[in-house]
């Protein structure tokens, strides 16, 4: 729909200004806020199927399989879109596959990562029929053949093999090199494969690899697929076969000013290079969460106090750390935009939480005219902020909304503290 009064948001298609008021999709956030509360998650469907459109188109043509990494928003209706739209799923709990399970996506379409998976979590997935584990150690892999004897079926496998180049990242969320816990170091990836092979309770289908996250360039990318084909060419010529190639996730988003490649443009670089040295005939699995999902979604708070000071002043929210936990983990930036901009002259503020920790902060001197009950959205909050929400301060974690065109719907309603206290009623047999 085009509207006479519009003014979209930069790197936000799915969001604009109209008549002075910041709107997904066809709704009005305000609307949303009276209807649901604060602080509230919004995401817009659009701007996920947008998402994984451009992925689909990066990778036209070619046997590959998008596999969404739901540790970044693992909400059901979320997953529903995206298992709706053909993707699969990177999970890396027994939880995360029971809620691929409870949205109605098949097990046999999801791949399942991580250091530190249990006996009972092996278990689950291989009873569930999942497509992969990725084995990240080799004593992993000791115990994944041994659960698989035990249930009589053979666990396919991939090991996951650090590649040891640098995303140029924040060190935090930088996974690919040698002094990170994860994967098998590429030197000992050769000798791991060959002891995989050969044993019964294992069938080795794939390779697997993921740098870190929030990648804005393209060299990390480049460098990886160069250091894994050379391996599975290496693993090739030792007599096992191959059948896909599982370059993780990691694309970087947008959220201030920071200019990643998009995935349709850097898939066709990546597989013209597949195909140069020989291998564009392997299926291909990708593991992207954040940049399906980041820019989809904002945090609506409204402000409670304004508190000018002698140094600083304070905008008091009602979000918190507990609620977006990334500016405290990260020191990351959020932009953060008036539901209803002033005309008013703009005062730096510090937009912090009510939570009693000074680390609990949204946003260091930001421009904002404001006034108490106002609407504030923090933007970029689709990935990575729900998910990592907690209870902290006895805090029910946020309602989740989802907007498609001029429809909202209550995905995740906001959480009582009947919900909170439950299992500890339950421990005390209160
Ligand atoms: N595959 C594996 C094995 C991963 O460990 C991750 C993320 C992904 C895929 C998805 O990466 P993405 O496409 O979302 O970058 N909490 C941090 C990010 C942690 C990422 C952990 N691994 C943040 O808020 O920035």
């Amino acid at each position: 729909m085009t509207h006479a009064n519009q003014m979209h948001l930069p790197g936000q298609p799915h969001m604009a200004y109209r008549d002075g008021a910041l709107w997904v999709e066809q709704v009005a956030l305000s609307e949303l806020a009276r209807q649901y509360g604060t602080p509230l998650f919004v995401y817009s469907q659009a701007a996920i199927i947008a998402a994984l459109a451009d992925y689909q188109a990066g990778l036209a043509g070619r046997r590959a399989r998008i596999c969404y990494a739901m540790k970044a928003n693992p909400a059901l209706g979320v997953i529903r879109i995206l298992a709706a739209a053909g993707c699969g799923f990177d999970i890396v709990s027994g939880g995360e596959l029971q809620r691929v399970v409870a949205a109605g996506g098949q097990a046999s379409t999801v791949i399942f990562s991580g250091v530190g998976k249990t006996r009972a979590e092996m278990r689950m997935a291989l009873e569930a029929g999942i497509a992969c584990f990725n084995v990240e150690s080799e004593a992993e892999l000791d115990v994944l053949n041994e659960v698989a004897l035990s249930t009589g079926l053979r666990a396919p496998v991939s090991i996951r093999v650090n590649p040891n180049v640098d995303p140029q990242t924040h060190p935090y969320i930088s996974t690919g090199l040698k002094g990170n816990k994860f994967g098998i170091a590429h030197e000992r990836a050769l000798a791991t494969y060959q002891r995989a092979a050969s044993m019964a309770g294992l069938r080795v289908v794939g390779v697997d690899c993921h740098i870190g996250s929030q990648i804005t360039q393209e060299a990390p990318y480049m460098d990886a697929m160069d250091r894994m084909l050379d391996l599975v060419e290496a693993i090739e010529a030792a007599g096992i076969p191959i059948t896909h190639i599982d370059f993780g996730g990691g694309l970087g988003i947008n959220y201030n000013g920071e200019r990643p490649p998009s995935a349709a443009s850097l898939w066709p670089k990546l597989l013209e290079k597949l195909d140069a040295r020989g291998f564009g005939a392997h299926q291909l699995l990708l593991e992207p969460g954040r940049s399906l999902v980041g820019n989809a979604g904002v945090c609506v708070t409204e402000v409670l106090y304004l508190k000018p000071g002698e140094t600083k002043n304070f905008c008091i929210v009602d979000a918190a750390m507990n609620d977006l936990p990334r500016p405290a983990l990260y020191q990351a930036y959020h932009a953060i935009v008036p539901l209803r901009p002033r005309s008013q002259a703009a005062t730096v503020w510090e937009v912090v939480g009510p939570v009693c920790e000074s680390g609990d902060w949204l946003g260091h001197e930001r421009a904002l005219a404001l006034s108490s009950g106002d609407l504030l959205a923090v933007l970029s909050a689709g990935a990575y902020c729900m998910s990592m929400a907690s209870n902290y301060n006895s805090r029910g974690r946020a309602a989740e909304v989802l907007v498609s065109g001029s429809s909202a719907r209550l995905i995740r309603s906001r959480e009582t503290i009947d919900d909170q206290l439950r299992c500890e009623l339950r421990a005390l047999g209160d």
